[in-house]
């Protein structure tokens, strides 16, 4: 029997074509089945949507086959989605918090087939969402400190470096780079065998040195789109460089590093600390910060630290940018 996934009412959009059948759950009794309730390359009419909402009926089903059907069309539909007034900003941020994670796990299963692409675009159009609306910033941080799960991680540590750098005062474009760069930097990774990725205990100096390897292969890949990715791909190769000069690939020190890539090294120790990897479980936020200080303030531009540990304590989306020149790019 196939299987069938939810989908909020609120992301489809009313006269487009889906893209993806569209299933009704109806129960009787102890029974339920689901029952096709407007194909996929039919219009989604408004009257159809009326009904449903005149029955109190919040969502319906798609199978698990066409889940990525419905993620394009989400992708498609993106601005109009978040345009939406009829939608709140929690309902807005759960479906681009949903997308942005199918990307992304699109991305790691095989970074050639246009992901790259799809995730910078989809990116900028994140960033977009954040810009508009004081409250999507803040739904989504929420989310973002919340949860642990292994893609959605990686959305979740984009979503925090994303606003920090907005926190600090770097302009709508230096953002939106940002944000994809994030997202891309560790892409270098699906060059090197998953044996070395995953390994449980203690590397060897040689599996190491493959290992440093990603942020040079993280930009090759991104060299090979023929897309122009000048933000992503400084954060893909300084986002392992310390601040003592004692990171790689290039050891680079202090003001030789970009200040994107000097925050894209907070949010990756941050993002370390806080996802379950193979050889440790991961920690709070609060501790990753006490962490971070004690045995890490070596890899960090101190001020730059200063300012992270402020935006991770009470985050208020209300309170202004500290507007300043000092670390725009
Ligand atoms: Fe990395």
């Amino acid at each position: 029997m196939a299987e069938y996934l939810p989908v909020d009412l609120s992301s489809l959009k009313t006269d487009t074509k889906v893209g993806c059948d569209l299933y009704l759950l109806v129960k009787s009794g102890a029974d339920s089945r689901y029952i096709l309730y407007c194909r996929g390359d039919a219009i989604f009419e408004s009257n159809k949507r009326e009904m449903l909402l005149g029955k109190n009926i919040s969502r319906l089903f798609i199978t698990k086959e066409d889940q990525q059907k419905y993620y394009e069309y989400l992708e498609n539909n993106f601005q109009s989605i978040i345009s939406d007034t009829k939608l709140s900003s929690d309902e807005k941020t759960k479906i681009v918090h949903g997308a942005a994670t199918n990307i992304v796990k699109d991305l790691f299963n095989d970074p050639r087939s246009g992901s790259i692409e799809r995730t910078k675009t989809f990116a900028y159009n994140m960033v977009d969402y954040v810009l508009k609306d004081t409250s999507a910033a803040q739904s989504l941080l929420k989310i973002a400190v919340h949860e642990y799960y292994t893609y959605t991680h990686c959305v979740n540590v984009a979503a925090v470096g994303t606003l920090f750098a907005k926190d600090l005062g770097l302009e709508d474009k230096d953002l939106k780079g940002l944000c994809s760069g994030i997202l891309l930097h560790d892409v270098g990774k699906t060059k090197i065998s998953t044996d070395i990725l995953n390994k449980k205990g203690k590397l060897t100096k040689e599996e190491f040195e493959e290992i440093k390897k990603h942020p040079e292969l993280g930009a090759e890949v991104l060299d090979e789109t023929g897309t122009e990715f000048k933000e992503e791909r400084i954060i893909t190769l300084q986002h392992h460089e310390n601040y003592d000069g004692s990171g790689y690939p290039y050891g680079l020190a202090k003001n030789e590093i970009h200040p994107s890539g000097k925050i894209a090294r907070i949010i990756d120790v941050y993002d370390a600390l806080t996802t379950k990897r193979s050889y440790a479980d991961a920690i709070r936020p609060f501790a990753a910060l006490l962490e971070m200080r004690n045995n890490m303030l070596n890899c960090f531009d101190n001020e730059l630290f200063k300012e992270f540990i402020q935006f991770l304590g009470p985050y208020d989306p209300r309170k202004k940018p500290r507007k300043t020149d000092k670390w725009s790019t």
